[in-house]
């Protein structure tokens, strides 16, 4: 059987800085199996990035295990295409130049690198800004430019983390669908970041909500609506039970 794309077991942060430490994550557990689109939510400072920086290698675990691909023993760095939640893109390179990135990284050759990120992004709808510079694009542009970099530096496991949490709800909308649509189409598995509740559960197959710091989880809800997901679907009973019950967690929470 394939082993899960991430299995989070036990994971505890402890920041020290001289003498004074910071508890952050109290044992974490978490799996994405393949192809599934799992999110985290939780109260802001909990540990959210603390884990995904983790997961993604570029920092460490105090205790547990993160094992990609059933392997916790190797370095993950570059095992996961990672949007962190401030994103850059270099103010002089192109949105083609841009999206490239991640290829240079690779060292791939410049030639196959421009045809896999002109394909990109044109089946995403960027095509007419591939010469333009981040300063002339919309806040929802940008977003879609770093996300399409991560997803051609590797499209089969994606760490993002809070990607869309500075957009307007309309933008915010209309990029969750263009989200689901490049989940799909690449069956990438996904690890998702997000303080919004109903965004959690429009896009997610599983929901993990953590306390506040040091962060544990203290639910854990499977999203039982059928696929491809439309926005109408949040309007169901079942949609709307789930939305105020994870809600009155959060806050709760988040009073802590
Ligand atoms: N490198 C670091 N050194 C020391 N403390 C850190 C470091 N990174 C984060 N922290 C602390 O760890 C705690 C968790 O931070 P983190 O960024 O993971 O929270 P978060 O859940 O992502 O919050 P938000 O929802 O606001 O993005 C915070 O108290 C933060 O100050
Ligand atoms: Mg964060």
């Amino acid at each position: 059987m394939e082993p899960p794309k991430l299995l989070i077991h036990g994971v505890t942060k402890i920041y020290r800085d001289g003498r004074q430490t910071l508890d952050t994550l109290a044992s974490i557990d978490l799996t994405v199996n393949a192809g599934e689109f799992v999110t985290v939510i939780g109260p802001s400072g909990c540990g959210k990035s603390t884990l995904f920086n983790i997961v993604a290698g570029v920092d460490q675990p105090t205790g547990g295990t993160v094992a990609i691909d059933g392997d916790a023993q190797g370095a993950r760095v570059g095992k996961a295409g990672y949007m962190p939640q401030q994103p850059l893109l270099l103010p002089w390179r192109t949105v083609a130049e841009n999206v490239m990135l991640g290829l240079d990284v690779r060292r791939m050759p410049r030639k196959k690198a421009e045809v896999q990120a002109h394909e990109l992004l044109k089946r995403f709808g960027l095509a007419d800004f591939t010469h333009h510079y981040p300063a002339t694009l919309s806040g929802g542009m940008r977003q879609r430019v770093a996300l399409l970099r991560t997803v051609l530096f590797n499209s089969s496991f994606l760490l993002l983390d809070e990607p869309f949490g500075a957009l307007d709800a309309l933008t915010r909308l209309s990029l969750q669908m263009w989200l689901l649509d490049l989940w799909q189409t690449f069956h990438s598995s996904v690890l998702f970041i997000t303080h919004d509740v109903r965004e959690a559960i429009l896009l997610s197959d599983r929901i993990y909500v953590l306390s506040s710091r040091p962060a544990k989880v203290v639910r854990i809800a499977e999203v039982e609506l059928p696929r491809p997901r439309s926005p109408q679907q949040l309007a169901l009973t079942q949609a709307v039970q789930l939305e105020q019950e994870l809600t009155t967690l959060l806050m709760k929470e988040q009073q802590l």
